[in-house]
């Protein structure tokens, strides 16, 4: 990546955006993929969410990672290689990482380049001995590997229970296609867990309204990368638990009857009429084996915290049938 094609980088995304804008407002149930809430603001205010009191799941997961991480990192061969979706700035990775000096090479995938180009010269000056391949991609569609890593074993790490975001089908085919990776023998998957209904609401309706400022962000930045007219006043943040789904949904509800002008369209909002902005799927220990199931994954060992908050599952590749 150079700078010199960031400004087409930068119009593709927003034509992305955009369709995918216009696809989720026209339908009959309108909503917006959570994709689209990691703008800088927005992983900023994410960054904000993971140290509020009331959001458990990242400092389980890390305390989680903590107390395992030789347990986990050994189930990576010698001479392997781990290949993190999402990965951020591979703050979790780095606790893997320092309990695994055996690990040759760790591919972190993740959409921003430039986070992580920079989080690749980072790693590159804390372990001087791995090979950091950072490869840039949407864990959403099928990521092509380094070749010159197509021979080594490999272990998948998804943590943050980001699987939770996707649909139940998108989960299920980016589990697929993680067991199609070459030489792929194992995944570590973070998911949290379903618990009292009242812990997950407040999780993701911070009484600071952190949480609120996240996903109403999604409209500041159509305003500013799509040239809509979202007045963000018109609407209300709401957490609801969704108990057949076992999901958390997070949705942006309008309080009066307005129209809203985006990419040449008119959308009409009725007073009351949602926008889904993002899901958070929870997992019980049966439904994370039927997810690896669907996949062509078993749930070889799972570690929770001691209160089964959060759980880091081990899942490893079936054989094909
Ligand atoms: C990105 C999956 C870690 O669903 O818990 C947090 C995103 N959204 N609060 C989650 C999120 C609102 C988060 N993860």
């Amino acid at each position: 990546m150079t700078l010199a094609n960031t400004p087409s980088l930068h119009n593709e995304t927003a034509r992305a955006f955009l369709r995918d804008a216009i696809h989720g407002l026209t339908g009959a149930r309108k909503s917006l993929p959570p994709k689209w809430l990691y703008d800088h603001a927005g992983s900023a205010l994410f960054e904000e969410i993971t140290g509020l009191p009331e959001y458990y799941p990242t400092r389980t997961e890390i305390s989680i990672l903590r107390a395992h991480a030789a347990n986990l990192a050994g189930y990576i061969s010698e001479g392997g290689a781990l290949v993190e979706l999402g990965s951020g700035a591979s703050i979790k990775t780095r606790l893997l990482l320092d309990a695994g000096p055996h690990i040759a090479a760790y591919v972190p995938i993740d959409i921003s380049a430039a986070f992580l180009h920079a989080t690749a010269d980072d790693l590159h000056t804390r372990y001087p001995h791995l090979a950091v391949h950072p490869t840039v991609g949407d864990f959403a569609n099928p990521i092509a590997l380094p070749a010159a890593l197509h021979d080594l074993p490999k272990v998948g790490f998804f943590p943050g229970s980001t699987i939770g975001n996707l649909d139940p089908l998108d989960a299920i085919a980016l589990l697929v296609r993680a067991r199609a990776w070459p030489g792929i023998e194992t995944f570590i998957l973070g998911a949290d867990l379903v618990k009292d209904p009242q812990v997950l609401i407040d999780a993701y309706d911070d009484k600071a309204g952190v949480t609120a400022r996240f996903i109403t962000n999604i409209l500041t930045r159509m305003n500013a990368e799509l040239g809509a007219d979202f007045d963000v006043d018109r609407f209300d943040y709401i957490a609801e638990w969704n108990a057949d789904a076992a999901q958390i949904q997070m949705s942006l509800m309008a309080q009066v009857d307005h129209h809203v002008s985006l990419g040449g369209q008119d959308i009409r909002f009725a007073n009351q009429e949602s926008i889904a902005v993002s899901q958070s799927r929870k997992y019980t220990m049966d439904s994370l084996e039927n997810l690896a199931d669907a996949a062509g994954w078993a749930v070889h060992e799972v570690v929770t915290d001691p209160e089964t908050n959060f759980a880091v599952a081990v899942l490893k590749a079936q054989s094909p049938v």
